[in-house]
């Protein structure tokens, strides 16, 4: 099965378990809304490459893993659309999730999600017990405090704000989850793995801002110009385009660097440097040659 497909169906299938009669028929749809269709799914697949460079000896693991991380990153984006948040109306091309479901669907939607991904990794991973406690620690990290996507978020909430360290808890701490539960669902050390997760979503940060810089609503399915009508710190503000774009060149080499010794070193690295090809908008190809 091909990684896109394998993703997929492991989200539609984690999330069927969810659903239930017993339910709020509207809270399921808006829970599923969240989910499907997806954007990139640049995470999961993320989880499963490094996975897949370390043996891959417990698929299901490595699947609940997947799940979890882009179901965390699902429930993020919701909550960072409403108005309390960015008031962005629109999502991967659609009506974000409180702009069709009002909002209490989405505080409840995105919670939801967040409960859900600790439960893919209990029921995937229950006959791996030392992996399940790696995993939901790794997870914890990732979205909690002090350095998770929720502290991330919550320095918008203050006067001062450190730019590095705001990014790297917002977007980066997931990355790092990203790659370091992919260690951990194949029964590898994951600490090894957290700076390429680091630097990744680093990187993928740095693009976003870019994007937001320079592209467009029709392409990217969600505004622009947010982080400058909004105030939001952004690396195109404190470096420019130019500057932004060889910094994130420079993280990207410092990833790739990174990649710890493992079965599918090799093969690892050639597929981030496809993936991480793509970061750039269009409208930055040529900076980028
Ligand atoms: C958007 O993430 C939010 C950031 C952290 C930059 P993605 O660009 O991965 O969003 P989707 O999942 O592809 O829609
Ligand atoms: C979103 O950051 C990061 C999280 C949801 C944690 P942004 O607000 O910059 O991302 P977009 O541009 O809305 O996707
Ligand atoms: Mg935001
Ligand atoms: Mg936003």
């Amino acid at each position: 099965m091909k990684v896109q497909e394998r993703i997929e169906t492991a989200l539609d299938q984690f999330l069927a378990r969810g659903e239930s009669s017993v339910a709020p028929p509207r809270l399921q749809e808006a829970i599923r809304y969240s989910v499907f269709p997806g954007g990139a799914r640049v995470r999961p697949q993320l989880v499963l490459a490094v996975a897949a460079a370390c043996g891959d000896d417990a698929p299901e693991v490595s699947d609940a893993a997947a799940v979890a991380i882009e179901m965390m990153h699902c429930a993020s984006l919701v909550h960072d659309d409403l108005p309390c948040f960015d008031g962005s109306e629109l999502r991967r091309g659609k009506p974000s999730v409180h702009a069709a479901f009002g909002e209490r669907l989405a505080v409840l939607g995105g919670d939801a999600l967040i409960v859900s991904a600790f439960d893919a990794l209990n029921q995937e991973a229950s006959a791996h017990p030392t992996r399940l406690v790696a995993l939901l620690n790794i997870l914890a990290q990732g979205v909690g405090v002090p350095s998770g996507i929720i502290a991330g978020q919550a320095w918008e909430c203050e006067d001062h704000i450190d730019l590095a360290q705001y990014q790297r808890a917002k977007t980066g701490a997931l990355f790092a989850a990203a790659t370091m539960a992919g260690a951990a669902a194949a029964g590898v050390a994951h600490e090894p793995w957290r700076e390429l997760g680091d630097k990744l979503g680093e990187a993928f940060q740095v693009a976003d801002d870019l994007r937001d810089a320079v592209s467009n609503p029709e392409d990217l399915g969600k505004p622009v110009g947010q982080d400058e009508a909004l105030g939001r710190p952004n690396v195109v503000a404190a470096r420019g385009i130019k500057g932004a774009v060889s910094y994130l060149k420079e993280l990207l080499a410092e990833a790739m660097a990174s990649v710890p010794a493992c079965p599918g070193e090799e093969a690892l690295r050639e597929l981030l440097m496809k993936q991480a090809a793509q970061f750039l908008p269009r409208e930055l190809a040529q900076e980028a040659a």
